[in-house]
């Protein structure tokens, strides 16, 4: 059959994208589209030069496995070439590779008893390792296999990779492979980190990998959390190493080379299909990312015996897990109120079968994360889902936009409860302001309300409270005034007696301290300490109720962070409405004048440091002290600190006061400064 002008156009289409997703994931380390869509648009082609063989041309991706290496590294030419593994998708496909290695090596029966060395497809990059005389000569990647490039500067930062090896016997020339990879708890620290910079993060751990290897400038690599596995040999000269796989990475190991924990010698394919399951169970608790496992013949002998097909070996297989990244589209965009108030959006999509469910949801983060990634109603997108993380959108597949693909932008007004959604200038975070009102952050500022350190009702606990908030009893902290012992005897796990005890705290508590009363309320950012300082300050509830964001910054402990969160508290009537419900169901504490802070005389506008034990007082008394006179007390030394004051084992900020000329005052010298 000769092939028509469509199917050559379909041909040169299916090479063009190919090309590109090559270039976006081996030269800029950017991925655009999921392994498994790459993988479908490869197949198709492959199926196509099947059918029309005559239009196989040289230049056709088929024809070639990994990519060209960037012409930034120098380059390096693999003595023995750095090979790909088949891939199995099932355990049919495993038992036909099975089939296919006890034929070759004439193997009679079902050869159940032959060795493989199990162990996990580790998820980052392949690596070449060259050792001469025990000494780390030269780190490469793969490139094609052939040629790969030379990263010896990056490698060398990398806390795995030993420079010299230790221990005696290892060949003159030893040349290892294995790969290098970024463990989970690395990726996700960094990519939170990036993410709350407004920074790009990474799509995946191998991507992250990948890209780390290939930095310019090995300070950036150095910065990267890497570890590294070897997983085999490559050259070697000058020296023998044991005669099964198993033993020699044991071998590697004794000489300073970190191999696998996880690798396994089993038998025949239900031995590696118990490697497979059990490997699969414990993937989420891995703290490194797999994609499958690879099953390699333990004997090398046998391994030489069976030799290679193009680019892979005939000994060794992987078997993959289903894929943690698919593509798919956004029906919608929804936002989510979390129980401490963050607002954060939520991709519908069309549900998609990921990391071996299906899933409907993915998060997008926070709003700047959704505009950073343009992620539109209506789009293809790519979504992960990788152990019990939460799935995510990766990204948008832009060249697929359709027209009339719709921008989303962060409500006004919270979704569940209606109160204004704030943000700060310095958080990527947007929040519901109705803390004490809002349904979704009920359970916790309740849970907050009722704490020790609040109004301290002993014995509503946390099940309790959700037992409360679940059928509706208590909406805001004002209905646990109302609450009565009949109602509280019948919930779960209570009795009279309990709910008699609870009543008599709930009575307790109603007489309380502004302080308490202030902490209590929930006030992001609004400690204890800055409760107390609040408290002492204005004296009166409504002073702070109404004091302007400029006048809250009189107290000390409050900056412009603080004043802010306090002022958005206030400035939502749903919040008003509760503190107005307590006070009416007889919440009270005893108030003050407000405190005359001075605005002269020797203290006024200084800043101190206290370091040490002091005899007299406390440090805290000696804060609110200096604080009552106009000073400023803070944490740490520097040439904007006017005095250091200094007790008993008073250590490095009085060496640093010294250091940067900062007049010390001890104990004495400060009671005189105080009564002067
Ligand atoms: S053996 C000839 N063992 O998978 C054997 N490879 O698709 C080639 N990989 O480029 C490699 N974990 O980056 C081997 N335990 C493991 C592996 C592993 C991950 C990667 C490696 C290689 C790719 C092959």
């Amino acid at each position: 059959m000769t092939a028509s002008a469509a199917k050559k156009k379909e041909l040169d289409s299916l090479k063009e994208q190919i090309r590109h997703h090559n270039y976006q994931y081996h030269v800029l380390d950017d991925p655009e589209i999921p392994d498994v869509e790459y993988d479908r648009l490869m197949r198709q082609l492959q199926a196509l030069e099947q059918e029309y063989p005559e239009l196989v041309t040289d230049d056709s991706p088929t024809q070639r496995v990994g990519d060209v290496p960037i012409s930034a590294f120098g380059t390096v030419q693999h003595q023995v070439p750095m090979l790909s593994l088949d891939n199995a998708f099932s355990p049919d496909e495993l038992r036909e590779f099975h089939r296919r290695v006890t034929q070759r090596l004439e193997i009679e029966g079902e050869g159940d008893w032959l060795a493989y060395a199990a162990e996990p497809k580790l998820d980052g990059a392949a690596v070449s390792l060259l050792y001469e005389d025990g000494t780390l000569r030269r780190g490469a990647t793969r490139g094609d296999g052939t040629t790969g490039e030379d990263i010896t500067h990056n490698v060398r930062t990398i806390d795995a990779v030993p420079l010299r090896l230790i221990g005696q016997g290892y060949p003159s020339i030893l040349e290892v492979r294995g790969e290098v990879f970024m463990p989970k708890a690395g990726f996700e620290a960094y990519n939170q980190k990036a993410r709350a910079a407004g920074e790009k993060t990474f799509v995946n751990p191998r991507n992250a990998a990948a890209g780390s290897l290939r930095q310019l400038d090995p300070k950036l690599t150095a910065a990267r959390p890497l570890d590294m596995y070897v997983y085999s040999v490559g050259h070697i000269d000058g020296g023998n190493l044991p005669s099964t796989h198993s033993e020699v990475l044991e071998q590697l190991q004794e000489w300073g080379l970190k191999t696998c924990p996880e690798r396994r010698v089993v038998e025949g394919v239900e031995g590696c299909l118990w490697f497979y399951e059990w490997i699969g169970a414990k993937r989420d608790a891995l703290p490194y990312e797999i994609d499958g496992v690879v099953y390699k013949v333990n004997d090398l002998q046998q391994q030489r015996e069976l030799g290679f097909v193009s680019r892979a070996p005939r000994w060794a297989i992987a078997h993959k897990f289903p894929a943690q990244e698919e593509l798919t589209t956004v029906e919608g965009v929804e936002f989510q109120v979390g129980r401490t108030g963050a607002v954060t959006p939520v991709a519908r999509l069309k549900p998609v079968f990921v990391g071996g469910v299906t899933v409907s949801n993915a998060t997008l983060h926070n709003i700047d994360e959704l505009h950073r990634k343009d992620v539109r109603v209506g789009d293809t997108v790519s979504i992960r889902r990788a152990g019990d993380v939460i799935p995510e959108v990766v990204g948008v597949i832009v060249s697929r936009r359709r027209k009339g693909a719709r921008r989303v932008n962060l409500p006004k007004n919270c979704p569940v409860c209606g109160s204004t959604v704030t943000r700060e200038a310095d958080e990527a975070v947007a929040r519901c302001s109705g803390g004490l009102y809002c349904s979704a952050q009920r359970a916790e500022a309740l849970k907050h309300f009722v704490s020790r350190k609040a109004m301290d009702i002993e014995g509503l606990g946390a099940k309790l409270i959700e037992q409360l908030v679940a059928n509706d009893r208590v909406k805001t902290p004002a209905d646990i005034f109302g609450l009565t012992r009949d109602e509280l005897a019948e919930l779960e796990r209570m009795g009279a007696k309990s709910a008699e005890n609870v009543i008599r705290s709930i009575e307790a508590s109603r007489s309380t301290t502004l302080e308490r009363f202030l902490y209590a309320l929930g006030i992001r950012e609004v400690g204890e300490a800055t409760a107390t300082a609040l408290a002492s300050h204005f004296g009166k509830f409504q002073l702070i109720v109404n004091a302007s964001e400029t006048e809250l910054l009189d107290v000390p402990d409050v900056g412009p962070v603080v004043a802010s969160r306090i002022r958005a508290f206030f400035d939502e009537p749903h919040n008003r409405l509760v503190i107005d419900a307590l006070q009416k169901s007889g919440v009270h504490w005893s108030e003050t004048e407000p405190e005359k802070i001075q605005t002269t005389g020797p203290l006024y506008g200084k800043t101190f440091v206290l370091t040490g034990t002091l005899s007299g007082m406390t440090r805290d008394e000696a804060r609110q002290k200096i604080q009552a006179r106009g000073g400023k007390v803070t944490g740490s030394v520097s040439k904007k600190t006017n005095y250091v004051v200094y007790g008993e084992k008073a250590g490095s900020k009085l060496k640093k006061a010294r250091d940067l000329h900062v007049d010390t005052l001890d104990e004495k010298q400060l009671v005189e400064l105080l009564e002067n």
